[in-house]
């Protein structure tokens, strides 16, 4: 495995290690590009937001822990909630408050956010990009109210996830080279024991993009030539799978 690689072909020589936050400053131009290279972020975001319920309450929070630019936020627009978004990465931030995101910026590990604040705290994959993730867990959990929802995606720690994710992956024109460290990966049935020290009784399931819809968008991608041109929301739907290791689903609620 390489210790290094180009954090971004297409954006420059910058040479970064494997994982490195500033990587997400060298792509900034790509968060809302809907062919770029985090167009299975947007995917996967919209699988997210369809595990939480609509509000009950004016004014609910969900807090949105490693929130990049905001790509959650159009997927809960109608659900009620205010929006406040925590990540270390300021040029991302921006872009997150331009979609009406109360953004932080801060460390997902040490949120300034008071215990039990939030209705709904999401961790999109976040999680294999922080080596203490326990701490994220921890904090995510110390943030729900009693009777709030966890929902987070993450990447399995396993030979298949890392052949997937990273070796296969980052051959495809779509996918950053580096952004991910293997080495981070999160075994689930930690993360679900983690999860019930901290009173939150997590359910996991695997999930990938549905193969026809990815074979048509990179078809189309490829026909274009012209990444970025395609509408919006034309990306495959993210469905569950049997198997969750490579990619899954986590939600649960808090006890108490
Ligand atoms: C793969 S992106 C996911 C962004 C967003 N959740 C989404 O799905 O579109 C990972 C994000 O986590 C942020 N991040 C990494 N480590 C973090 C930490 N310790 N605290 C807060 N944010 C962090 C990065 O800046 C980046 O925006």
């Amino acid at each position: 495995m390489r210790d290094v690689a180009a954090s971004a072909a297409s954006t420059g020589p910058r040479v970064l290690p494997r994982n490195d936050p500033r990587q997400y400053d060298d792509l900034a131009g790509e968060w809302w590009r809907p062919d770029g290279a985090f167009a299975m972020l947007h995917w996967l975001a919209a699988a997210r937001a369809a595990l939480v319920p609509p509000a009950t309450r004016p004014g609910e929070l969900l807090v949105d822990l490693g929130c990049g630019a905001g790509l959650l936020a159009p997927h809960l627009t109608g659900k009620g909630y205010r929006h406040v978004g925590v990540d270390l990465t300021r040029s991302a931030l921006l872009q997150a408050a331009e979609h009406g995101v109360r953004v932080v910026q801060g460390d997902a590990t040490a949120v300034p956010l008071p215990d039990g604040c939030a209705d709904v705290v999401s961790a999109g994959e976040l999680l294999e990009h922080v080596p203490a993730w326990p701490r994220v867990v921890a904090e995510a959990c110390r943030l729900l109210r009693p009777g709030g929802l966890l929902v987070l995606d993450t990447l399995n720690d396993t030979a298949l996830a890392r052949l997937v994710a990273v070796r296969i992956a980052e051959r495809l024109p779509t996918v950053p080279r580096g952004i991910h460290d293997p080495r981070l990966f999160v075994d689930a049935r930690e993360l679900v024991a983690e999860c019930a020290r901290h009173g939150v009784d997590l359910r996991v399931r695997g999930i990938r993009p549905q193969v026809g819809g990815l074979v048509a968008w990179l078809l189309r991608r490829a026909r274009t030539g012209r990444p970025g041109t395609t509408p919006a929301g034309r990306g495959p739907r993210i469905v569950p799978t049997p198997s969750t290791a490579v990619l899954y689903q986590g939600w649960g609620v808090r006890n108490g």
